[in-house]
């Protein structure tokens, strides 16, 4: 998070102005299309006061609240801009602090405001101060107007005469008026990930959360829709998409308070996670990231989408590697010369590199099985006698890259680390210990483990430089969460689910300063953790160990509100029945892999794969780096359909899914499918890619149409039972 410091420090685009100070002042913080406002009252509080579309005359957002009279409604006001605990204000709190006296205590007031400008950012700082103790709230509202994302955190110092403690301490404290909202949360299981559920808010306070640890997002995600007047809809309506990067506990709150209007809160979980504040520091929240859209979560995901690719995933406009990866293939059960096989099958195929998984170290506690060896990072010598760097040499000898899982936060009971180093592992020493999936998590706040930590990363690059690929995985969540170091150190034990998660974020960092630029996978026994605060780290995540292709169809489209298709990664596996086509297909919406023997694929499977690789490599282009556009859902139809779109307008990839087979007659393409993002007076060609061998495509690809017609009319994939899955290209000619 010091990053955000730096950013500000060392940009050379920055036009630093003095802070504003005063009385009746309006602060509007705008994006191309919208704007939000706060405003300074004679007591110097800040009040939140408009959230909606920018308004074309700057001077007239003075007189916005002045047309609202919500009087106190005996539990405070609502809409303060950072709203404090302990005095006069009794709506839910974003911060509650005790202070070094420990008085519980807190009022804000106003002290000033600036304003940057990046090359493509504004940022927004409002300071407040307590006026009875030295703590100071710094709101940070930094804003890509071209796209109406705002990141916004706050920044809480203490210049107390002693420790103070964070009891509460949102990132972010916003106020919607209006009077109907819905709300789409994403919450899940193993294998069930990014299940939406909307809900219209009703008076009271609803919540989404984890309290989960490490692998937070396994029942909930920090992500939501958020729409006005209406449920959520793909090209309507007023609509919000958030999202919370962080990367452990977060809560946010949606409390429809006795006005009608909407208070949003969140932040990093409150639970167990008192934080203590030595006197002279600052802590800075994590941000709450979201984009506002008048035209539904279309438009709201393209933004965010774009917003992530240009300026969070780390090198999210660049280059990807296709690949193969073992796991499903061989599981723990694999040698040698196994993977010697599978790493020619990677070259024949035409994918870039080839991913060993699981299972490949521990010696005394041989990796054979999930329940022995994580923390022992050492070659199994019985199924690698030649080591990793003989494979890796492999992988150069046919072509290819190499890359390698790993799950650095992890112990099992059953290792050397374990039994050499058991202050390190979380757990009540007192209690019996409670295992997930046979294995503990280690203790990310104490600074030994950090440097254990980074070392098992930088042992493997150092020993193997030509590494290209690393799939860091973190199957376990904190249960007893107890830390031996947080207990030496004399401090306390509420600290460890935020101290750990800022351990992480200090070993990624280590690692990106020695190693910047090569691709990591975030995965989390499938999309436990997805966020835009360890995607600075990764070039991209595993959505889900479900690769049952209809249900990834779905999965998919959820991950797609919120992150970019470059960024997600999708595998072909033995999952599901339906054909290799239908399962390839799908896979190549995102980071295409495979999860296969490609030797027991019959010959004209085999021939047709390539194929599709080669078709993917000529399209990927679009679906990595282009606009996506859902134009079908799966939720409301039978079929799903998605596009991208290049950026000149001149290439389109449109894809279109039949994922439910209960018509009788065998047709369902009875409508066109109206496209989107084309060139109205364009013409374009439409082609059928991925044609199984031994069939023909019904899709006349000499025919040319406009983009107005293919926009207004639509165009017909032509599905069918025989037909389930369609890929077609658009092509602009001159
Ligand atoms: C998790 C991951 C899988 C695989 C296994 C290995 O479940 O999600 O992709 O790497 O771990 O144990």
């Amino acid at each position: 998070m010091n990053s955000k410091r730096q950013v500000i420090i060392s940009s050379l685009f920055v036009l630093a102005s003095q802070f504003t100070i005063g009385q009746n002042i309006t602060i509007p913080i705008e994006t191309r299309d919208n704007a939000t406002c706060f405003q300074v009252d004679k007591d110097n509080r800040l009040w939140n006061v408009y959230f909606g579309k920018k308004l074309a005359k700057k001077s007239e957002y003075e007189y916005i609240s002045s047309q609202s009279h919500f009087s106190d409604a005996n539990a405070g006001k609502y809409n303060s801009a950072y709203t404090p605990a302990g005095t006069w204000n009794l709506s839910e709190p974003a911060l509650q602090v005790t202070h070094h006296d420990g008085n519980p205590s807190t009022d804000l007031k106003y002290i000033g405001h600036k304003t940057f400008n990046g090359k493509n950012f504004s940022l927004n700082v409002i300071q407040l101060a307590d006026s009875v103790y030295k703590i100071n709230v710094e709101l940070h509202y930094k804003t890509w107007p071209d796209v109406n994302v705002i990141e916004q955190w706050a920044e809480i110092t203490n210049n107390e005469a002693g420790d103070i403690t964070l009891n509460k301490y949102a990132s972010a404290n916003l106020f919607f008026s209006g009077t109907d909202f819905f709300v789409t949360g994403f919450q899940g299981e193993y294998l069930k990930e990014m299940q939406p559920s909307e809900e219209k808010l009703k008076q009271g306070i609803k919540t989404i959360e984890s309290k989960l640890g490490t692998r937070a997002m396994l029942l909930g995600t920090p992500n939501f829709i958020l729409s006005f007047d209406k449920p959520a809809n793909e090209n309507s309506g007023l609509t919000v998409l958030g999202h919370l990067a962080w990367s452990g506990n977060f809560k946010m709150e949606f409390e429809i308070e006795s006005n009608k209007n909407l208070r949003l809160i969140a932040g990093i979980n409150p639970y167990a996670s008192n934080y203590q504040l030595a006197k002279g520091k600052t802590f800075v929240t994590p941000s709450l990231i979201y984009t506002i859209s008048e035209n539904g979560t279309g438009q709201a995901s393209r933004q965010l989408q774009s917003w992530a690719r240009n300026n969070r995933i780390l090198n999210g406009n660049g280059e990807r590697q296709t690949l193969l990866n073992n796991w499903e293939a061989t599981y723990f059960d694999f040698n040698e010369t196994k993977l010697a096989g599978l790493v020619k099958n990677t070259a024949d195929l035409g994918l870039d590199m080839f991913l060993l998984d699981d299972g490949w170290f521990g010696n005394k506690y041989p990796r054979n099985n999930d329940d022995a060896g994580l923390g022992d990072w050492q070659e199994n010598k019985k199924k690698l006698p030649n080591g990793l760097g003989y494979l890796v040499k492999e992988a150069q000898n046919n072509k290819i890259k190499f890359g390698i899982w790993i799950e650095p936060e992890m112990v099992n009971p059953q290792s050397n680390l374990y039994n050499e180093h058991l202050d390190w592992v979380i757990r009540q020493p007192q209690r019996p210990e409670k295992l997930y999936r046979n294995q503990l998590v280690l203790d990310l706040s104490n600074p030994a483990v950090q440097d254990y930590v980074y070392s098992i990363v930088d042992t493997l690059f150092r020993k193997n430089p030509a590494l290209s690929f690393i799939k860091w995985d973190c199957n376990a969540v904190i249960y007893n969460a107890w830390s031996a170091h947080l207990q030496a150190s004399k401090q306390p034990q509420s600290q460890l689910y935020v101290d750990y998660v800022k351990g992480l974020y200090t070993v990624l960092q280590r690692i990106r300063a020695k190693y910047p630029s090569v691709d990591m996978m975030l995965c989390s026994g499938g999309g436990g953790r997805a966020d835009y605060e360890f995607l600075k780290y990764f070039t991209e995540f595993w959505p889900s160990d479900n690769t049952e292709p209809v249900e990834r169809i779905f999965l998919q489209w959820n991950y797609s509100y919120f992150f970019p298709s470059i960024a997600t990664d999708c595998h072909v596996t033995n999952w599901g029945k339906q054909p290799l086509k239908f399962k390839i297909d799908v896979a190549s919406m995102g980071k295409l892999g495979f999860d296969i023997v490609p030797d027991h694929l019959s010959a004209t499977d085999l021939a047709f794969c390539k194929e599709a690789i080669k078709n993917y490599k000529s399209f990927k282009d679009i679906v990595w780096h282009g606009t996506q556009y859902r134009l079908a859902s799966p939720y409301e139809n039978p079929y799903a359909s998605l596009m991208y779109v290049n950026e000149n307008r001149t290439n389109a990839v449109m894809f279109t899914y039949l994922h439910s087979n209960r018509f009788f007659d065998g047709t369902v393409s009875n409508r066109p499918i109206k496209i989107n993002g084309l060139k109205v007076n364009m013409l374009y060609t439409v082609k059928e890619l991925n044609v199984y061998p031994g069939t023909k495509s019904s899709i006349d690809e000499n025919q040319k149409f406009t983009g107005d017609f293919l926009m207004n009319v639509g165009l017909n994939p032509d599905l069918s039972l025989s037909r389930t899955s369609v890929v077609l290209l658009l092509t602009a000619v001159d």
